[in-house]
């Protein structure tokens, strides 16, 4: 209908070198429906696969059997799979003359060390494409009905990874700064720290009252939509046996969405 030609040869290139390349696909929340076409494009001409367990892996069963496909999942506290091994299983498929494609949840250079592989590609000379796809702090709060923006309402959204509490060593985020701003906070990888981070900002000046969304497996059929507010997310998530992957909302986008 739309003129669109879903042919994968476009994407498979003949190595004059006889070395391949890699294509980085984002590949969206989780939902196949929501790849882009370019993303599926790419990864139906791969001959090699190596997929993060967020992205969308019900499409790795619509690929030729030939295809080889590698789980190099990185669960927390799960299984996991170091970069430094992933880099070099992408360079040593690339080098084997493959046509190679990295495929990861939602964006691949946001949180998702995407960028760490283009430069160790780059660095061992192999010819690397990046295709951006629908990044979860955005697609989950829409795919549940929550805009992270409304024009008179809230000019501002910031996107944090709450992968360490505040006060950490390791934390690279002003938790001071976030908790005056009235705008949209979407915290990912922060369900551990959520109740640190929840008291960091109230004390910090942020409202207890302000109302919080928590979306579990978003695009996924078993996705879970959880309300409730700063002052009583710590209580929420456990009661609620909350569990990552989850984005969790703050702000007053979440109370114009109900
Ligand atoms: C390492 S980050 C990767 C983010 C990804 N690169 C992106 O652009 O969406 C993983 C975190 O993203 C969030 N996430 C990704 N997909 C999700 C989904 N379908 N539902 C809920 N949270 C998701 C969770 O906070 C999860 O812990």
């Amino acid at each position: 209908m739309l003129g669109l030609k879903l042919d994968p040869d476009q994407f498979s290139r003949v190595p004059a070198d006889g070395v391949g390349s890699v294509t980085l696909v984002g590949g969206g929340p989780g939902d196949p429906e929501l790849i882009t076409v370019a993303g599926l494009k790419a990864l139906l001409a791969a001959d090699v696969v190596l997929a993060d367990h967020l992205a969308p892996v019900a499409l790795l069963t619509e690929l030729d059997p030939d295809v080889e496909v590698i789980d190099v999942a990185k669960h927390p506290r799960g299984e996991f799979t170091a970069q430094e091994v992933i880099n070099a299983l992408l360079i040593e498929k690339a080098r084997a003359g493959k046509n190679v494609v990295r495929l990861k949840g939602g964006d691949g250079f946001v949180f998702g060390r995407g960028f760490e592989e283009v430069l160790a590609l780059r660095e061992a000379d192999i010819a690397v494409r990046v295709i951006p796809g629908l990044t979860s702090p955005i697609a989950v709060p829409a795919l549940a009905g929550i805009p992270v923006t409304n024009r008179g309402d809230v000019h501002e959204f910031t996107v944090v990874s709450g992968h360490v509490p505040p006060g950490h060593a390791a934390s690279l985020i002003d938790w001071d700064a976030l908790a005056r701003m009235r705008g949209t906070l979407v915290l990912l990888m922060a369900v551990e720290h959520a109740p640190a981070i929840a008291e960091s900002l109230i004390s910090g000046g942020r409202d207890a009252g302000t109302p919080v969304a928590i979306i579990m497996n978003g695009s996924q059929p078993d996705e879970r939509l959880v309300r409730t507010s700063l002052g009583e997310i710590s209580d929420v998530i456990e009661r609620e046996n909350i569990r990552p992957p989850a984005i969790i909302v703050v702000g007053e986008v979440v109370r114009i969405s109900a």
